[in-house]
Parts: C-alpha cells; sequence; structure tokens
C-alpha cells in the first residue's frame, strides 16, 4: 500500500491528464481524472499494475510536474510537496537496502540536500513514521498491523486520506469510499461508498457484497477484448 495524508482540507481534483516522453513513446497515464475527497475522508484507491495509481498519489504529493488539470488542496492550488501533504509508502516498493529516510529522499531527486532533509523529516512526522527514520523496510510493521496503525494516525489526526492498493480487502476494510481505476489510461472507472461501522468485519455479508463488485469491476475489464473478438 502506499498512503498520501492531507491535513484535513477537501483535494479537488478535477481533469486531470498525465502523459509520460520516453524517447521511444509516448505514456498517457492518467486521463480525464475527476475526484473530490472531502475533508477527513479516507479514499482507497485500486486498479491494475501500471494504471497510474503512483503517478496520481505523486502528483498529490507534489512530487511530479508537468500534468494538465487542476488539483487543488482547499483552495489552493498544489504546487511542489508541502507539510500539508505526508506519504507512506508500500512496504514492498521501498528498496530493501536504503532506510526509510534515504527511500524518501529517493524520490526528490534534483533537490539540492538541505531542502531534501527538510521535506523527508516534514513527510516522516506527517505520517508518524520520524521514528523509523533509520529503519529498513522490513522492520516496519506490514499487512494488518500497518493497517490498524492506519486507521490509528486517521482516527487521531483526521486527515484527508488517500490510499492506494493492490489488496482489495485493504481498500474496503480501511476506506470510506473505494475507487477503482481502469487500465492504462488510467482514468476512474467506479467509485464505490462503503457504508458500514469499524473496526470492519472483513466476513460480514455486506463486506463481501462490495468485494464481489470491486472484483467484477476487474473482470469486465479483462474480458471486454474477448467480447469484441467474437
Ligand atoms: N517516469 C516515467 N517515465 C515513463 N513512463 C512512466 C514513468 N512513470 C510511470 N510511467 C508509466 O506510467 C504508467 C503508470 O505508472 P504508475 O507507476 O503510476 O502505475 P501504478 O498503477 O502505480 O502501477 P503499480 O500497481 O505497478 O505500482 C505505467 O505504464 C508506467 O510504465
Ligand atoms: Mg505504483
Amino acid at each position: 500500500m502506499t498512503i498520501q495524508s492531507v491535513h484535513a482540507s477537501k483535494l479537488i481534483i478535477e481533469n486531470l491528464n498525465k502523459r509520460y516522453f520516453t524517447p521511444a513513446s509516448e505514456v498517457v497515464a492518467l486521463k480525464d481524472i475527476d475526484l473530490t475527497i472531502g475533508a477527513g475522508e479516507f479514499v482507497a484507491i485500486v486498479g491494475a499494475s501500471g494504471c497510474g495509481k503512483s503517478t496520481l498519489l505523486r502528483i498529490i504529493a507534489g512530487l511530479e510536474n508537468g500534468f494538465q488539470g487542476s488539483i487543488r488542496l482547499g483552495y489552493a492550488p498544489v504546487a511542489g510537496p508541502g507539510l500539508d501533504r505526508g506519504m507512506v509508502f508500500q512496504e514492498h516498493r521501498l528498496i530493501r537496502w536504503l532506510t526509510v529516510e534515504k527511500n524518501v529522499a529517493f524520490g526528490l531527486n534534483g533537490r539540492e540536500n538541505g531542502e531534501k532533509e527538510r521535506i523527508v523529516r516534514e513527510h516522516l512526522e506527517l505520517v508518524g513514521l520520524a521514528g523509523f527514520a533509520r529503519a529498513y523496510p522490513h522492520q516496519l510493521s506490514g499487512g494488518i498491523q500497518m493497517q490498524q496503525e492506519i486507521l490509528r494516525i486517521w482516527e487521531v489526526e483526521r486527515t484527508t486520506m488517500v490510499l492506494v492498493t493492490h489488496d482489495i480487502d485493504e481498500a474496503i476494510y480501511l476506506g470510506d469510499r473505494v475507487v477503482v481505476m481502469s487500465n492504462r489510461p488510467g482514468t476512474v472507472k467506479k467509485v464505490l461508498p462503503v457504508d458500514l461501522p469499524r473496526p470492519r468485519d472483513r466476513s460480514s455479508y455486506e463486506f463481501v457484497q462490495i468485494r464481489k463488485e470491486i472484483f467484477a469491476e476487474f473482470f469486465a475489464a479483462a474480458e471486454r477484448p474477448f467480447a469484441y473478438a467474437i
């Protein structure tokens, strides 16, 4: 999972488009993303690998330039990293041999060292990981423990949360809403509210129904080319 926490402001993403240019090709990573996340809301985003989830989070974090559309926190446009936003990375996406702080700094190439250190410190403080700056990824709690920790931080701080994950159960367990993204180019395919009290029971009828609905979305995408082929 990767998580973005925003100090309780509304996050408004309008008509967001992001393309990457490589010498050989152009990749449309995000297409016409419209998503408003309420102040203090917890939104979980799921989607296949390469659909643009990390790109979206990096744009929210202010780590990615060169996009079209608008992204605002409250009334202010997002321009560059700031204290009002923090980020937690997917444990398995962290580089094993770098400490947590070095991993965060790794995403900030091109900035001068003093500024890098400041951004890293601020981000780790924001997400409650300041004490883990020198820890290695395997020393962070993972899975269910991490989910409990995220819920705790969210309940105490009431920040606006954006979680990106491949784990559908994790998304339903944590989110007020689950956003399903389509395959490349990444668009918002479906938004499902999770109207269940916390802590959630992963085996409850309602939980299982939502899981089925999300799986159906993934399946629909996979089946379409076949349907056209016959
Ligand atoms: N710096 C870059 N230059 C060129 N293409 C890129 C770059 N970063 C990402 N992409 C491409 O943009 C698309 C979206 O990538 P992104 O990493 O946001 O996907 P993702 O949903 O986070 O995938 P995963 O689930 O595997 O983490 C992919 O096709 C990826 O190859
Ligand atoms: Mg990713």
